[in-house]
This record gives structure tokens, C-alpha cells and sequence, in this order.
């Protein structure tokens, strides 16, 4: 009796032997109640008493041990799994991420699908394809970083060379979006730094006109800054795009009035864009009789600035959580 009130086990497996071996059909109790036909009658009240009590305390044993063994051990039954649990501190979108994916949502609701390329580029998809001539000085080791070991090997110094990624392996209608890191030869400092994230848009079909890119960026504006947003276009160049402009958006801060943020001009800059270059949709194996297109690009860096009034590039890499915590995103 004391035997089986002593049982040990601490693990469900081993709980589960001991009823093999003590209460199952073939089990030690079971070939006692065997044995029980040939105990003398005038025994059998006494020795039956005993076996059935027997049967009781081991069946006891058992499922104690049983219970304890799912929660753990019994050294943690006095756990209270009611309680609620210590508050665990969940980490925030990084700010870059959260405007990245506004943007990328934005145009995604207007068909855009998203397209991406290697951050450690060849010459050709950087430069060559997209029109810039041998001797453009953005091919200048002070803008572009070169690997040492090959000189047609360059980290990629803006997104546009996604464009050339895409068009030579996909024929129009093409619509893309292209978020991305670049890297560039600069100083560190509160308004420059050696790397940056830009998004890239590209638009090739028939038909396709510089009224076309007007409209999709008034709704791109109007989305990221508010409804009351206005856009400007400025004539500008870029190898790529014929004709190139600028775009600026009313002043997120003063509405057009004239502020310290737009330097009392209204207007803030926020992206290039034009209308593919022929010569770059001929060199990217698309035939530019039949094809035209519209491209544009914005810093991911300077639209979180116009959102969120960071004054210095440099909080964006630092992974200060005191910085990063002030940023919530819906998702
Ligand atoms: N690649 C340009 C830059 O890094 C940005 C740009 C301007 C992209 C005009 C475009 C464009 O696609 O059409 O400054």
C-alpha cells in the first residue's frame, strides 16, 4: 500500500507506464484479482477488502501524478496560469518603412505592381541604358562608389536603374513601382548622407502622355498630403526622361502662404520625373514607335521629412529607439 502511494513519475509518458504496469487489463492488479478465485472462502471478504482498497489508492496515485505531470512538475503547481502576462513592449515601424509603404499602397491601388533590383549594380543598368553619356559627371567616382576589384561594378546611385531591370524582360503595358536603397559618394552630414531610399515609378504603353503622368501625381499628392494638396511642374532634365520636369507640392506646413519650411516660396520640391526617352526604351528592347511611357522618382527620405519635420538625415540610420519610438503605422 505505501509502495503505490510513493509511486514516482514526471513526465506524461512515465505516468502512462506505471497504469500499464499497475491498472491496465494485464496489469498487477488485475492478475491479483486473478489470483482472488483461488484465496480459501473464508478469507475472501478480508483479502477483496484489501485489493479493492488497494485499487483505490494506486488509481489515486495515478491521476495525481497524471495531473501534475501536464502542468510540468509538481515543483510549479502553485503557478497561476490566470494571470496576465508581464506587458511585452512590441517594436515600431521604422519611419522610412511606414512612408515606404504608403507610397508603395498608393500606387498599388492605382495598378502599380512592384518590381525590384541589386543594390550592387553594373554600369549598364545604372548609366549606359538609361542615356547618360561616358562622360557624365554623375559616373564621377565623387557621386558613384565603385568595387575596387571591377570597375563596371558600382553600388547603384538611384532606382532608375530598376527601370532597365524591368523593361528587358518584359514587354508593355508595364506598370512598376520600385522602392529601393542608393548609394552615393557624399559626406555625411544633417542634410546628405553616403546612402538613401528612393522609389521609382515607370509607365510603358500606347498612347501613353505627359497628361497621364500629370493626373497619377495630382492623386499621388493629393493621397500622401491631403486632399487640398496642389502640384506644380517646373521644367527641368534628366538623360532618361524628354521632356524632364520637377514637381513641387504646396507647402505641407503653411498651405502656400509662405513659411519657414518652404522658405516663404509656398512650394516644396519632391520628385523628377518626364517621359521616357526614346533612346532608353530602344536601348531596353522596346520599340519606341509603338511605345511611349512616363517615369518618375522621389526620395523616400525627403517626403518622411515633409511628413514628420526630421531636421537631420543622420536620426533616420542611428537606430536611437528614442527616435524610432515617436512612429506608429495603422499597418
Ligand atoms: N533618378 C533620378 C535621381 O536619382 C530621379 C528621377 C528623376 C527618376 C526623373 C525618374 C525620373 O524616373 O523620370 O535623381
Amino acid at each position: 500500500m505505501t509502495e503505490v502511494q510513493a509511486l514516482q513519475a514526471s513526465t506524461p509518458e512515465e505516468v502512462e507506464a506505471l497504469r500499464i504496469k499497475y491498472l491496465s487489463k494485464r496489469g498487477e492488479l488485475a492478475s491479483l484479482m486473478n489470483d482472488f478465485r483461488s484465496v480459501p472462502a473464508e478469507l475472501k471478504r478480508e483479502v477483496g477488502q484489501r485489493l479493492n482498497e488497494l485499487k483505490a489508492v494506486a488509481t489515486e496515485r495515478i491521476n495525481e501524478l497524471k495531473a501534475a505531470a501536464a502542468v510540468g512538475n509538481d515543483d510549479n503547481a502553485d503557478i497561476d496560469l490566470t494571470r496576465t502576462p508581464y506587458p511585452v513592449k512590441l517594436g515600431t515601424r521604422h519611419p522610412l518603412t511606414i512612408v515606404k509603404n504608403e507610397i508603395v499602397d498608393i500606387f498599388s491601388r492605382m495598378g502599380f505592381t512592384l518590381a525590384d533590383g541589386p543594390e550592387v549594380e553594373d554600369d549598364w543598368h545604372v548609366y549606359s541604358s538609361m542615356n547618360f553619356p561616358d562622360d557624365h559627371p554623375a559616373r564621377d567616382m565623387q557621386d558613384t562608389f565603385f568595387v575596387e576589384a571591377h570597375p563596371d561594378i558600382i553600388l547603384r546611385s538611384h532606382t532608375s536603374s530598376v527601370q532597365a531591370r524591368v523593361m528587358e524582360h518584359t514587354q508593355p503595358p508595364i506598370r512598376v513601382i520600385c522602392p529601393g536603397r542608393v548609394y552615393r559618394n557624399e559626406a555625411v552630414s544633417a542634410r546628405a548622407h553616403c546612402f538613401f531610399h528612393q522609389v521609382e515609378g515607370l509607365y510603358v504603353d500606347r498612347n501613353v502622355s505627359f497628361r497621364d503622368l500629370k493626373q497619377v501625381l495630382l492623386l499621388f499628392a493629393q493621397e500622401m498630403f491631403g486632399a487640398d494638396t496642389q502640384i506644380r511642374l517646373r521644367p527641368s532634365y534628366f538623360p532618361f526622361t524628354e521632356p524632364s520636369a520637377e514637381m513641387d507640392v504646396s507647402c505641407t506646413i503653411c498651405g502656400g502662404k509662405g513659411c519657414a519650411m518652404c522658405k516663404g516660396s509656398g512650394w516644396l520640391e519632391i520628385l523628377g520625373c518626364g517621359m521616357v526617352d526614346p533612346a532608353v526604351l530602344e536601348a531596353n528592347g522596346i520599340d519606341s514607335t509603338q511605345y511611349t511611357g512616363y517615369a518618375f522618382g522621389m526620395g523616400i527620405e525627403r517626403i518622411a521629412n515633409l511628413k514628420y519635420q526630421v531636421r537631420d538625415l543622420r536620426l533616420f540610420s542611428e537606430n536611437d529607439v528614442r527616435f524610432l519610438e515617436q512612429f506608429t503605422a495603422a499597418n
